[in-house]
């Protein structure tokens, strides 16, 4: 941006196909230590979809770091008065009819720091070019609805760079003068820009193989560093039950004979889909017992999943777009949720879902970055990788799943498939098919992609005992966004069941529809206020309202203490179950929270101790709904029920209810800690992982005691475990309850682990996420520790952003010196990455939350950030946004 001019946003509504096609690119990449050289031949011809005005200009785009060495047309080179260059594109004039187009472009990957285009990460070069890096490489068409076929060769030293990957098939190889070689791939597939990847350094290779469905054999192949070598295994065994799965569940098959995954340590992402090469953070891919916790593997078998199911969703099928990004990370995420349901345990899966919808992008959507699943515009694409569009747009294609069924939306991914394999499509086209396969209407439906906000359901219920009738009335609004000043009802899945005293499901029969024997049934809400009348009950039923999460909604349905205590022992709905203990510690919470801001003690409930104590009786339960069921709601999820929030009230309240609940349950918490410790093989398995997690829960309740003998189970826990989830669950308890020799831990535990990076970063985050009052000195002091570096995203996810997002007591201090510390790293972070500045900005945005001192603290922070000089537009966009 130059300081004249602000951004400009760009909109769908004004959406035009490429006037020019690339049929074929082929690149060559010289790689130097301080420069490397680009040349592309691009084989171009106007689109003839279009009639675009003949003699139209070919524009380019192209960043500012781009040097322009050399650009021909058809094996002339022009001259500088045929073509003009800026900051942010190459404007030619090109004959009529096909072309042959040759760029050279210098580029210096060594001090790239942004980590998109072409950059080194611990002196290995790699590519991000999703969403507009390729731009960075060289002068493009880059956008995902201009489709080619790609060949690349990398020519570099054969001592640093002996390995030289891109996307497809390796072609052939051979040897260079002054100790250089070169090596030369081809994707037979055509694909959009974004999908290119380039990868060249002194990596090991893991190996293994997968045999397709029709019987073709892949090779996988995993590129780390040497020292990584001994964590692979997990990701192997994921890609592989990934693949397996896609070809059960979708009929989906991997298509080229070749699969490699490369884990790098600076990536601002998770994970990248690139075809045949994905390229990884290092923190997505590799794991072992030692470690990586439990929650890291699974984030693993997730990731790796989710990249490989973009195969097909995402790369066959691309988007027209980036207004259309939920085509593909929505539905890619709805398939990867599904996944790693089916490999553990789907109760659990959903819950741990819907915790982070409700507390995250619930919250996204009643702030002042609230969009559409499918934004209407933007200042800069990368601020819309945005769990609206992941997650809620998972949900979005869960909905049409629920309204489908299985078979029916089966019938409706085939025809998708099929219909628009090659192609850049849209998500009206992704719904079209969905109702063409299924002879549905989805008009009303098709709301949810267009219109921002969580509606709010409420429901009321009546009994009739003379009719025998039940009735609910349901009522849906959802408060205007920016963009959709005012929303039309949505079509909402409401699925239901009605429970009798003894938890049985009811059969249910509506009013003006034949007999059925179901228990369960989805209503379709399409009003604003709409009734639905049950009829031959012969005593009033217990709703189950929205179960399984089945809309992305806040229902709010009156129930009592007693309804919710016994529906969280006898819903069943296992979702429902964890929902109604949740929402019966939710009432009690606030209660308690009335109290501690009227000075009186906060008690612990009657109702919420005996459920508990039930709970933890129960040997039925699944020990990881167990944990779940434990867990109080947390602080960001509270605070974000409550106008202005009170993070010292909730702080306060929940720590003093967990230490209660510890002082009451504590014989029934040290035998669940006892009994729980696994013994035997290490295994991240569901059934392992829920043991760990029930016995740390236990642990941490435990551990608020200050009882000296748990001290030192808890001590030499952290001493002797065997894997990092003990590890590192007793390092945590340890150092959040301000325990003696937490100083100690942490010392011993750095020590340990200073060569492993990824280590280091959980040694960052238990403390930046420390409810001590020292905690933010401590990560200022971290910030000079010589592990940490600002150039890296996943250390600065580890204090910085842990410190802002999860330590909110902290964040939040009265007299905003945890704002101060935001702005003043953010500001640093913007020269450096602007991506990553821009999203750890985030918890600056939703200041209207806040009371009257707070919002003003965090605006001036805010209004100090966008006072800055030279503001990238990632920034930007985001901080003027949310002032
Ligand atoms: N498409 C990637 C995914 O699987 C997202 C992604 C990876 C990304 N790296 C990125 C997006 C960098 C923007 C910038 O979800
Ligand atoms: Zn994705």
């Amino acid at each position: 941006m130059t300081d004249t001019q602000a951004p400009q946003a760009i909109y769908l509504k004004d959406y035009q196909a490429p006037f020019f096609l690339i049929e074929t690119t082929e690149l060559t990449f010289k790689l130097f230590e301080n420069h490397t050289l680009v040349s592309s031949r691009l084989s171009m011809q106007p689109n003839p979809a279009i009639s675009a005005e003949p003699g139209a200009k070919l524009i380019l785009s192209g960043g500012e770091d781009l040097v322009l060495e050399k650009v021909s047309v058809n094996g002339q080179p022009l001259s500088t008065d045929h073509y003009q260059v800026n900051n942010s594109n190459l404007e030619l004039s090109v004959p009529s009819g096909s072309f042959v187009l040759e760029i050279e472009t210098r580029i210096e990957p060594q001090n790239n720091t942004r980590l998109e285009g072409l950059y080194k990460s611990n002196g290995m070069f790699c590519t991000q070019c999703e969403a507009e890096g390729f731009r960075h490489i060289t002068y493009y068409l880059d956008r995902p609805d201009v489709m080619s076929k790609f060949t690349t060769r990398i020519e570099a030293d054969r001592k640093s760079s002996p390995i030289l990957l891109s996307n497809g098939n390796k072609m052939d190889s051979g040897d260079l003068p002054e100790g250089r070689h070169w090596v030369s791939w081809q994707d037979p597939f055509k694909k959009p820009c974004y999908l290119f990847a380039l990868v060249a350094g002194d990596l090991s290779l893991k190996e293994d193989k997968f045999t397709t469905c029709s019987g073709r054999e892949v090779q996988i192949q995993l590129f780390v560093e040497a020292q990584d070598l001994d964590k692979c295994e997990h990701a192997i065994v994921s890609l592989q039950n990934a693949m397996r799965w896609d070809e059960e569940s979708y009929g989906c098959e991997y298509d080229l004979d070749i699969y490699m995954i490369v884990a790098v340590s600076h990536f601002n992402m998770g994970a990248m889909e690139n075809k045949g090469l994905n390229i990884f953070n290092t923190s997505c891919v590799l794991a072992k017992q030692e470690t990586t916790t439990d929650a890291a593997f699974q984030r693993v078998e997730g990731v790796v999943a989710h990249e490989y199911f973009h195969n097909w969703s995402g790369n066959r099928v691309t988007c027209r777009d980036w207004f259309q990004l939920s085509l593909k990370e929505g539905f890619t995420v709805f398939r990867d949720e599904v996944f790693s349901a089916d490999m553990g345990s789907s109760t659990v899966k959903r819950i741990e879902e819907v915790t982070f919808l409700k507390t995250v992008q619930f919250a996204e959507d009643a702030g002042p970055l609230s969009h559409p699943v499918r934004p209407q515009s933007y200042i800069e694409m990368n601020n819309f990788y945005t769990t609206t569009v992941y997650n809620k747009g998972a949900e979005v294609v869960r909905m049409i799943h629920t309204l489908t069924g299985e078979a029916g939306f089966r019938r409706g991914t085939d025809l998708y498939f099929e219909r628009f394999d090659g192609q850049a499509v849209t998500t009206d086209d992704f719904v079209d098919v969905m109702e063409e396969a299924n002879d549905i209407d989805l008009k009303q439906f098709r709301r949810w992609y267009a219109q921002a906000g969580t509606p709010v359901v409420k429901v009321a219920a009546e009994y009739d005992s003379h009719q025998q009738t039940y009735t609910l009335t349901v009522k849906q609004h959802c408060e205007a966004k920016p963009g959709t000043p005012e929303n039309e009802a949505f079509l909402i899945p409401l699925k239901v069941a009605l429970l009798d005293a003894a938890g049985q499901e009811l059969p249910l029969k509506l009013a003006d529809l034949p007999e059925t024997n179901v228990g369960e049934m989805v209503l379709r809400v399409s009003q604003f206020e709409q009734q639905f009348v049950f009829v031959g009950l012969e005593s009033e039923p217990v709703p189950s309202l929205l179960r399984n999460f089945s809309a992305p909604v806040n229902l709010e349905f009156s129930y009592t203490d007693s309804q919710l205590s016994f529906l969280m022992s006898n819903d069943t709905d296992g979702f429902n179950r964890w929902n109604a203990a949740q929402q019966l510690a939710q009432q009690c919470m606030f209660d308690q929270i009335k109290n501690y801001r009227a000075g009186r003690p906060v008690v612990l409930d009657e109702t919420l101790l005996s459920g508990y104590r039930e709970v933890l009786k129960n040997k039925d339960l699944d020990k990881a709904m167990v944990a779940n069921m434990l867990t109080l709601p947390s602080e960001a999820y509270l605070c974000g029920q409550m106008m202005p929030a009170d993070i010292v009230a909730v702080h306060a309240v929940r720590q003093s209810l967990i230490r209660l609940l510890a002082e009451n349950l504590k014989s029934e918490l040290l035998d669940i800690y006892e009994t729980n410790k696994t013994t035997g093989q290490y295994k991240p398995d569901a059934q392992q992982v829920a043991q760990r997690s029930l016995k740390n829960c236990s642990l941490m309740y435990l551990m608020t005691l200050g009882d000296e003998a748990v001290r030192a189970a808890c001590y030499s826990q952290f001493s002797h475990g065997n894997n990092m989830t003990d590890v590192s669950s007793a390092l945590r308890a340890l150092v959040h309850t301000g325990a003696a020799d937490g100083s100690v831990a942490l010392a011993e535990f750095i020590e340990k682990w200073q060569h492993e990076p990824l280590v280091v970063d959980q040694w960052f985050a238990v403390q930046a996420a420390s409810p001590q009052s020292s905690t933010l000195d401590n990560v200022k002091k971290l910030m000079e520790h010589p592990l940490f570096e600002l150039t890296n995203p996943n250390k600065v996810r580890a204090l910085i952003a842990t410190f802002c997002s999860a330590n909110l007591i902290n964040f939040h201090s009265e007299k905003g010196e945890g704002y101060d510390f935001l702005a003043e790293n953010v500001v640093a972070l913007d020269k450096i990455n602007p991506q990553i500045a821009a999203r750890i900005v985030n918890p600056l945005s939703r200041w209207r939350q806040q009371d009257d001192t707070r919002q003003a603290l965090m605006k001036a922070a805010l209004e100090k950030i966008r006072s800055t000089p030279s503001l990238s537009n990632d920034l930007y966009e985001v901080v003027s946004k949310s002032l």
